[in-house]
């Protein structure tokens, strides 16, 4: 088989896994499986946590005479755990799939072992690296478990930052005003990162000042069925009628300042990406922290000149000591910008 049939399957692989959900326990993979001459036979992909596995999936979808002796490619190494799912890397063998390539390893000390058992099984198993495939291809392919992957590694969430300024950087006008500084379009984006996080975090502050129900809604302005956890982070009390206290989807107040210990606590509650909304004070806080890990930056067209700026000192004197981060993709939304951002490794 030629390295371009791989290359192509690991490409749909990666288009297959994307349509995947981000949240939940489980990350976004994606699987082709080939005939001899690279011949498509069936894909599939995961469709969230308690559903099945990419690789049950693509056998799920193939003429199983056709699969004896197939080549597998998958965007992650095949899992070796058996979970609420039964292992891939048993599935595939017992479906007479000889060569299995895969793009990134997987993390996950309980899940991984899936290429050396592979292996010791007699398959041919190599990383779509070794198998010739160019770094950009796996590069997109890896891509797809960032977050989750550097969840799993270091047992806390993905921790995403989110701020809605105008162009002079102010979260909220001179009399605390925010709602709303940016348009419908951007408000629309934040409601699909919303629903494609476990957890949303807001201090007492922004929950005081604005009581925002912090649900996430679908284009058509209704809740999402999968709603995220609504989490309120500080030592005050969360009053009767906050919006937060109301349907749907759980709610919690962490009475803590303490972020670190209530990310440990989402974690430990199944959370692996999750979204700080804010404000100014509980992101300053995790960023001072080192926690967070994207930035989710939206600007809008107007000037304030005074109010809240997006983060409070962060204790940096001079330029050179700048928190830098990686731009990773900027959209235009009706009049605003959205700009995200990655945290360089190794940085802060
Ligand atoms: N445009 C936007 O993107 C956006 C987003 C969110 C908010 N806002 C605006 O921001 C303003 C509220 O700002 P804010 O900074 O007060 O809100 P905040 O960050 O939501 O809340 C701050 C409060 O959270 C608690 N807290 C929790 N963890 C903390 C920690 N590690 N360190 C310090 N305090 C911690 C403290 O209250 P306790 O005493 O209760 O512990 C603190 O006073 C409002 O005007 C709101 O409209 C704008």
């Amino acid at each position: 088989m030629s390295d371009d049939a791989i290359a192509r399957a690991l490409e749909r692989a990666t288009l297959l896994a994307a349509r995947g959900p981000q949240r939940g326990g489980n990350p976004r993979v994606g699987c082709v499986l080939l005939d001899d001459t690279g011949q498509e036979i069936g894909a599939g992909w995961h469709r969230g946590a308690g559903t099945a596995h990419a690789e049950a999936a693509a056998l799920a979808a193939s003429d199983p005479a056709r699969v004896a002796g197939s080549t597998a490619v998958i965007t992650l190494e095949p899992c070796h755990h058996t979970g609420r799912t039964p292992p891939c890397s048993r599935a595939l063998l017992a479906a007479g799939v000889r060569r299995v390539i895969y793009a990134a390893g997987d993390p996950d000390p309980r899940a991984a072992g899936g290429r050396a058992w592979l292996a010791a099984q007699g398959v041919d198993v190599s990383t779509a690296r070794e198998a010739g495939v160019v770094p950009e291809i796996v590069g997109l392919a890896a891509e797809l478990t960032r977050s989750w992957s550097a969840a799993v590694r270091r047992r806390r969430p993905w921790v995403l930052g989110k701020t809605a300024t105008s162009l002079d950087g102010r979260v909220a006008a001179a009399d605390g005003t925010s709602m709303w500084i940016t348009g419908a379009a951007a408000r629309a984006h934040g409601h699909t990162v919303r629903a494609d996080v476990d957890a949303i975090v807001v201090g007492t502050g922004t929950l005081l000042a604005d009581d925002p129900a912090l649900t996430a809604r679908g284009a058509d302005g209704t809740p999402v069925v999968d709603q995220p956890l609504r989490v309120v982070l500080g030592r005050r009390a969360v009053p009767e009628a906050a919006a937060v206290r109301q349907g749907p989807g759980p709610w919690l107040h962490l009475a803590t300042q303490d972020i670190a210990a209530a990310l440990d606590h989402l974690w430990e509650r199944g959370a692996r990406r999750v979204l700080i909304e804010g404000g100014p004070t509980v992101l300053g806080a995790a960023l001072r922290a080192g926690l967070v890990d994207e930035l989710h930056s939206y600007l809008a067209p107007v000037l304030l000149g005074a109010g809240q700026p997006a983060v409070p000192d962060l204790g940096i004197g001079t330029l050179r000591d700048g928190l830098r981060w990686q731009r990773t993709e900027t959209y235009h939304l009706g009049e605003d910008i959205l700009i995200t951002a990655r945290r360089l490794e190794g940085a802060h």
